[in-house]
């Protein structure tokens, strides 16, 4: 007690302040030299328009904040690891496309508790998962109008081409090939499409309706088994995208459309480079353009804004974030040679 009374003050405060200020200070400059990572989650590396949304984040990640992307190869508990990986080994926000978008739940949940901002896109979480917790967005585009561009396409076609009509018999006979069950783009692309029909006056007659789960071999197969059943009944095909379109394509051909059996009209949507390829030589009739890079750049600077403790607000995204915490990119009809040369 005596020694220490003894010293000067200033020396006191000194041993006694030194190490809270090397804390403060090691906190500050750790805290500051954090490197700054972002987790990007994918439910399934195979899926090609996927494929050109994560290929277009890599491009906006180039000196910038880095990202890692994973592969939940279609498993909910395989992504949900991932993600639990991404918080506890320090990222600073994480881009999902959920397997299951009900699923979007737990996801949340995870990242609210570690305080981890999360950007989802391409498969929406339902609303009231979106209100659980604030720092979480959402980057996608409006499938419904995906859904009536595609009709508005076709009704465009059937007016210009009476023969489409093969039987004569004033309807149109179709099929759809949908994507996978649940997902929102499935079964709004499908009921705008048949709307927007209805509303332009046509008649129709739904001969099929089946699932391809967004893949080329899917809609070669459900399209294949469609001709078995259905010959030469079917008079249009709309696939809920352009890889289920080119496997319906390649099923017609075996089947003798495009030669002896003429024309048959298939619409895709995404527009991506096969699809685009497919419009070119005139198989394909029309796509949808859905702007997968547009998508991705979103996605990222709402993400590296978050990382970076900024708030994303639309001046600093350079997209419109509509109520909240949600950016809505535009489709675009993409009409094939048939639509064009007129
Ligand atoms: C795309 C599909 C893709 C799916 C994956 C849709 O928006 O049009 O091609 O397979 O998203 O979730
Ligand atoms: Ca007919």
């Amino acid at each position: 007690m005596a020694g220490q009374s003894a010293q000067p003050f200033s020396l006191l405060l000194m041993r006694k302040l030194l190490p809270v200020i090397l804390l403060v200070f090691l906190f500050v400059s750790c805290h500051s030299e954090k490197e700054l990572k972002i987790g990007v989650a994918v439910y399934d590396f195979q899926d090609s328009f996927i494929t050109e949304v994560r290929e277009a984040i890599m491009e906006c990640s180039e000196n910038d904040i880095p990202v890692t992307i994973v592969d939940a190869a279609g498993k909910q508990q395989t992504q949900n690891e991932q993600i639990e990986r991404f918080i506890n080994n320090g990222y600073s926000a994480i881009i999902v496309n959920s397997v299951d978008r009900t699923a979007s739940g737990v996801i949340i949940e995870k990242c609210r508790q570690s305080n981890v901002p999360l950007v989802f896109f391409n498969r929406e979480p339902v609303r009231d998962d979106m209100a659980k917790w604030d720092k979480v967005y959402y980057v996608g585009a409006r499938a419904e109008d995906s859904g009536r561009m595609a009709g508005e396409l076709m009704a465009e076609y059937w007016e210009l081409y009476p023969h489409a009509d093969r039987n004569g018999d004033g309807a149109m006979q179709f099929v759809v090939i949908k994507g996978e069950t649940g997902h929102q783009d499935t079964e709004l692309r499908t009921e705008y499409f048949i709307d927007t029909l209805l509303e332009k006056g046509l008649r129709l007659e739904k001969v099929h309706e089946d699932t391809g789960d967004w893949t080329r071999s899917g809609g070669y197969s459900v399209m294949t088994s469609m001709l078995l059943r259905s010959g030469d009944r079917i008079e249009a095909v709309f696939a809920n995208n352009d890889d289920m379109a080119l496997g319906a394509l390649e099923a017609l051909q075996e089947y003798g459309y495009f030669s002896t059996k003429g024309f048959m009209p298939v619409i895709g949507i995404d527009g991506t480079p096969v699809g685009q390829a497919a419009l070119d030589n005139g198989m394909l009739l029309a796509t949808v353009f859905n702007d997968a890079g547009n998508q991705a750049k979103a996605a990222y600077r709402i993400a590296a804004a978050l990382a970076e403790g900024r708030e994303p607000v639309s001046e600093a995204i350079g997209y419109d974030i509509v109520d909240g915490r949600y950016v809505w990119i535009p489709y675009r009809p993409m009409p094939g040679r048939l639509l064009q040369d007129r």
